[in-house]
């Protein structure tokens, strides 16, 4: 039975979808057959960041009206072997609920190891589709105060929807930047305002970055690819020490 992990944040922006799909990538090399669930309806990037985006026929919408099978509207990334992807819906109006979540990722977790979901920014209704199904959540923010302050309204939601395996990762890290901004002392104070323990730390890496907007998944020998190895062996629960990554 697949694990299944919510991708989410406070603030928008702060690279969520870069994370679920660099996240899913560096699980596949792990050995694990993943899916990515897009749940940002009417705002879908995971198909165009796994290069997929100009043959999506259906997407999750059409499974949940019963318009095709859920194996019609699954896509398989085509550089990425055993990465998969279920599209959001491109109409905002079709949006997603949580017991269909529940319902459909019920099923879908008998097929694949992992299924990371991308969840929408705020914690409106879609915030609350996308975390139904979710065994644990990931928030993913930058070392800035805006960023910061979001995951603590977001780590109290998450919680009132009973997911409680809370976990955070540190995304577009620059050292000297953030001494720069001068407005927390060290990493460790970014983390005891997120109030969720570590998972890891994703340097800015304008790279990669740009790669993934070509639809080309963050791989190889990039520092972001480098980083997700790491926060996937620890997502699989192996012990990797936490170093500066
Ligand atoms: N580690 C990173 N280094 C550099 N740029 C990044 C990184 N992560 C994300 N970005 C960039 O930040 C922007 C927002 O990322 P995105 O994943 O779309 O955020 P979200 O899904 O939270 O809205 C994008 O332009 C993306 O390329
Ligand atoms: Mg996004």
């Amino acid at each position: 039975m697949g694990k299944v992990t919510v991708i989410t944040s406070g603030k928008g922006g702060t690279g969520k979808s870069t994370v679920t799909a660099g996240l899913g990538a560096a699980l596949v090399r792990r050995g694990s057959r993943v899916l990515l669930i897009d749940c940002d309806a009417g705002m879908r990037g995971i198909d165009l960041m796994l290069g997929v985006s100009g043959e999506l026929v259906f997407d999750i919408a059409d499974i949940i009206n019963g318009n095709c099978p859920p194996a019609s509207a699954i896509y398989p990334c085509k550089t990425i072997p055993e990465l998969y992807i279920l599209p959001a819906p491109q109409n905002v109006r079709d949006e997603l609920s949580p017991s269909v979540m529940k319902q459909l990722t019920k099923v879908l977790k008998g097929y694949y190891d992992h299924i990371l979901i991308d969840c929408p920014a705020g914690i409106g209704s879609g915030f609350e589709a996308a975390v139904a199904p979710a065994d644990r959540a990931v928030l993913v923010t930058n070392a800035e105060p805006l960023s910061v302050r979001g995951c603590e309204k977001v780590r109290r939601k998450l919680q009132y929807c009973s997911v409680n395996d809370i976990s955070l990762i540190i995304n577009r890290f620059n050292e000297r930047k953030f001494r720069r901004m001068g407005v927390y002392p060290d990493l460790d104070a970014v983390i005891d305002e997120a109030g969720a323990r570590l998972l890891g730390v994703v340097p800015e890496d304008g790279t990669a970055a740009s790669d993934s907007q070509k639809g080309m998944p963050i791989e190889g020998r990039t520092k972001a690819a480098y980083a997700f190895d790491r926060i996937g062996a620890r997502l699989d629960g192996r012990s990797v020490p936490l170093l500066m990554e």
